[in-house]
């Protein structure tokens, strides 16, 4: 690829997703409102009390599972598959007791609020109760091609995703679901709350084109045909054409020019528009007169899909080759659900030629986009944008044709991403290590939902129903009522994820509890991420009573100049403060960055501590973990430097361990949002924030070594970046400085947990000797 080809590429990336500004919904700290008694919100009643009897009864028939590994095959049920299920359905009526779980609106990811119980009848093992002949399940798709071809879709419609038979199924489900039954609802109030809102406004951002617009469409598209299809009131139609006639330009307000409305240029646009027309034609095929299916289709090719044509046969198409992430995944994902929808009606071919080619190239690319450990190869963040192309993609394909043509499995380890995204979600947020942008409704993690399904998974839907955004049409029709059990129950506290390319690890005291310890800490390479990192090895984040007390600041400005250009040490993406080493919570050699060349190695060790079926989980207290990693190969200034952290004293206590040989400066760096308050001596430090204490102390702290203090922004010595720096409102850096020396750090974290606790001093201990009880108390 030439110079000036790859330089587009990076340009085209540098309109990914939605940037973190105010409108975008980013709240600084300052704006954040202050934890108060009302801080937990229902959203419904908290008891539910629907429990059906056929439920228990059913445990026959077959379950059209495509993988039943661990699924009691239930075609001819033997008597322990049959009590197994039995039992499973019991804890499916349990669970329906206890109703949906209330969400912390405190939260910036709005975590759930898990009851404080040991209820092993509702939370025992995830499972998928078998069971067909009861209200509680689909029935079988009555379209089973024994040969399935992208190009030979089902005879009736819908096509997408949600079948007619899974419609007419759907009331049914609704009525004996307590999930189901308030997504209905609000999507009902979704749909109710656009329907009074003008049709979406053209707005041509710098940095992100139309994607907003484009999202916000297909919502408005979803939201609105779902809601007809459950209540035959026209009204929805006539609402939904008219966001369909203006995102053509043929409405009352200009939708971009004449000649590319769907701003091809930044194709993740043209794609989510071509989604959403696809999901409108399809879902109301019979509603529609020809007159409006021949202008859908029109409107469709000459905005959609003929620009569609150009990236799949020309260099336009950029993110066809190499691109293990979201634009591969959402691009393919748009073109192949608008080309099943017209499949059949459009007589100039373009839909086939499309389809010829989307599935192969997502195969070879989207669902490479998940590494052998199950870490999504952008961000934390990326992944919701990258796993709902991907799922609705494999969804669309499997409802329209009767298969995904390996989209799923061709890639034996993309079933793990369900665990990299339970993991990457520590006790407050997620570990938002490098570009991200707030969390946004159009893109959610029900993939979660589907996956569960597909790979037979449950945890993973387990975890996801209960999140704020679980409510949208998808999960209507990739959620299994016959789901029972706890994701927590048998979940290992913690994992480590160490594909060369990523190389992290994440530990917690409790999955059900947003006050409960989590550390999240990774090594990896600094390149190879789709120009979405940071030179960040050996950067962490901690959680602890409620918040986070060492945190990321997240994405820089994406309309930056050359912000996405960041593949050589001297590139401008690592002159911006959130890009550069400096901006992390890790160790700062002679004030330089990192070497982007960076290849850590890391070992780690758990005591595999698993949560049961209890949401109050007292841990033993040699309970641990811990992940070191030698960063030696990041610095140019340092002959060795390894960086380990630990839980201690039954994951009440962090342990956080440096050992530096370095020839130029050496700097301990950690970004707060709390108040630091350092105590005389300069060896420890009082942290506060939410009305919470953390307590940080240097043990055995070399000569001179002191805490201080700075501003979260550029030495004044650093080069100046293209543009400058955005703020950081709020943030302290906490920091040790030391000239060049060799240095062991240890720093310990006690969080000021309620009640009485004996905190431990552990033993000083070289990284390399670390094991699991390396640390005990004699
Ligand atoms: C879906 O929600 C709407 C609005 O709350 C409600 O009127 C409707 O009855 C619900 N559908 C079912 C099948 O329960
Ligand atoms: C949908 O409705 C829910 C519940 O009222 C609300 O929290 C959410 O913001 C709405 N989503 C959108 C995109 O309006
Ligand atoms: C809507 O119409 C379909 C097809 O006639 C019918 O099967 C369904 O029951 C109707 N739904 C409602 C809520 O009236
Ligand atoms: C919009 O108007 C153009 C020009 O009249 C027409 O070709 C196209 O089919 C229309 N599309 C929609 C969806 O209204
Ligand atoms: C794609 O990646 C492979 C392997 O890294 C490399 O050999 C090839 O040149 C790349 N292709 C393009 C067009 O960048
Ligand atoms: C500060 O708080 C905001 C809002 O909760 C969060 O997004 C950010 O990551 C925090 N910053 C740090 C350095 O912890
Ligand atoms: C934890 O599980 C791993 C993988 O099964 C195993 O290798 C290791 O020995 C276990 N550790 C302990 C302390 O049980
Ligand atoms: C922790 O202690 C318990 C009981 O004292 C013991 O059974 C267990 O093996 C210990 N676990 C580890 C990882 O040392």
């Amino acid at each position: 690829m030439s110079e000036a080809a790859s330089y587009d590429n990076l340009n085209a990336q540098n309109h990914t997703d939605p940037r973190p500004d105010e409108s975008a919904g980013f709240v600084t700290p300052a704006q954040r409102k202050k934890r108060t008694s009302n801080w937990i919100k229902f959203g419904i009643p908290v008891l539910i009390i629907v429990i059906v009897a056929a439920v228990v009864g059913g445990v026959v028939g077959s379950r059209k599972k495509h993988s039943s590994a661990a699924t009691a095959d239930s075609s001819s049920p033997s008597a322990s598959a049959a009590s197994a299920s039995a039992a499973a359905s019991s804890a499916a009526s349990a669970k329906l007791a206890l109703g949906r779980f209330a969400t912390a609106t405190e939260s910036d990811y709005m975590m759930p609020i898990y009851p404080s119980t040991t209820d092993s009848a509702a939370f025992g093992s995830p499972t998928f109760v078998s069971s067909s002949n009861s209200q509680n399940s689909w029935p079988m798709d009555p379209f089973q091609p024994s040969n399935p071809d992208v190009l030979t879709v089902r005879q009736d419609r819908p096509r997408l995703i949600a079948p007619a038979y899974k419609w007419a199924a759907l009331p049914t489900l609704i009525a004996n679901d307590p999930y189901l039954q308030g997504w209905n609802a609000t999507i009902f109030g979704n749909a109710t709350a656009y329907y009074s809102e003008p049709p979406v406004i053209y707005f041509l951002d710098d940095s992100s084109g139309i994607l907003d617009n484009a999202r916000a469409i297909k919502e408005r598209v979803k939201a609105f045909s779902y809601v007809y299809r459950m209540t035959n009131d026209t009204t929805w139609v006539n609402r939904l054409w008219e966001e369909i006639q203006n995102a053509a330009g043929n409405g009352t307000t200009d939708f971009g020019p004449d000649e590319d409305r769907w701003n091809s240029g930044h194709f993740l646009d043209t794609a989510e528009l071509s989604a959403a027309y696809g999901i409108a034609y399809d879902w109301l095929y019979d509603v529609w007169s020809q007159d409006q299916k021949d202008m859908m289709l029109s409107t469709l090719l000459k905005y959609g899909l003929n620009p569609g044509v150009t990236q799949v046969t020309t260099s336009a198409g950029w993110w066809r080759v190499n691109t293990t992430g979201n634009w591969n995944c959402v691009c393919n994902s748009g073109l192949t659900i608008a080309s099943l929808a017209i499949l059949g009606d459009d007589t100039t071919g373009v839909a086939k030629q499309l389809l010829q080619t989307t599935v192969d190239n997502a195969i070879q690319n989207c669902a490479q986009a998940v590494s052998d450990d199950g870490t999504w190869a952008e961000t934390a963040n990326y992944w919701y944008f990258g796993t709902t192309g991907h799922a609705e993609m494999a969804a669309s394909l499997l409802s329209a044709t009767g298969s995904d043509y390996g989209l799923l499995k061709s890639n034996p380890n993309f079933v793990k991403t369900g665990d990299f995204h339970m993991y990457v979600t520590g006790a407050t947020s997620l570990f938002n290590y490098g570009d991200h942008g707030p969390n946004k409704y159009s893109t959610t993690a029900n993939s979660m939902i589907f996956y569960a399904d597909f790979f037979n998974e449950p945890q993973y839907a387990l975890f996801q129903r209960d999140q704020w955004d679980a409510a949208d049409p998808w999960s209507m029709f990739w959620y299994d009522p016959t789901i029972a059990g706890a994701f927590w129950d048998g979940k290992p506290l913690d994992n480590f994820f160490d594909n060369g390319l990523d190389q992290w690890g994440s530990m917690r005291s409790t999955w059900t509890d947003t006050n409960a310890l989590y550390v999240a800490m990774k090594a990896g390479m600094n390149l190879g991420h789709q120009n979405h990192n940071d030179l960040d090895c050996g950067d962490f984040v901690l959680d602890a009573l409620g918040t986070r007390w060492a945190g990321e600041l997240g994405s820089g400005d994406y309309n930056a100049p050359n912000y996405f250009v960041g593949e050589t040490q001297t590139d401008p993406r690592w002159m911006y403060y959130r890009k550069m080493t400096e901006g992390q919570n890790t160790i700062l050699i002679n004030q330089a960055n990192q070497n982007v060349n960076a290849a850590p190695t890391v070992q780690h060790g758990t005591s595999n501590t698993t949560q049961g079926p209890t949401t109050v989980l007292e841990v033993d207290t040699n309970s641990t973990a811990y992940f070191t990693a030698d960063l030696s190969s990041a610095y140019f200034d340092a002959t060795s430097m390894k960086r380990g952290v630990r839980l201690l004293n039954g994951r009440k206590q962090v342990l956080l361990q440096d050992e530096i040989d370095a020839s130029e400066s050496v700097m301990w760096r950690m970004h707060t949002n709390a108040t630091v308050s350092i105590e005389s001596g300069g060896t420890s430090a009082t942290l506060t924030l939410d009305g919470q204490t953390m307590k940080v102390a240097m043990l055995n702290p070399p000569s001179g070594a002191a805490f201080t203090t700075s501003a979260a922004q550029r030495f004044p010595s650093d080069p100046t970046p293209p543009a400058p720096d955005q703020p950081n409102p709020g943030v302290t850096v906490l920091i040790i400085s030391l000239p060049a020396g060799t240095y062991t750090l240890e720093v310990l974290f006690n969080p000021q947990w309620p009640g009485s606790v004996n905190y431990v001093t552990p033993p000083s201990v070289a990284l390399d000797q670390w094991t699991l009880t390396s640390h005990d108390s004699s």
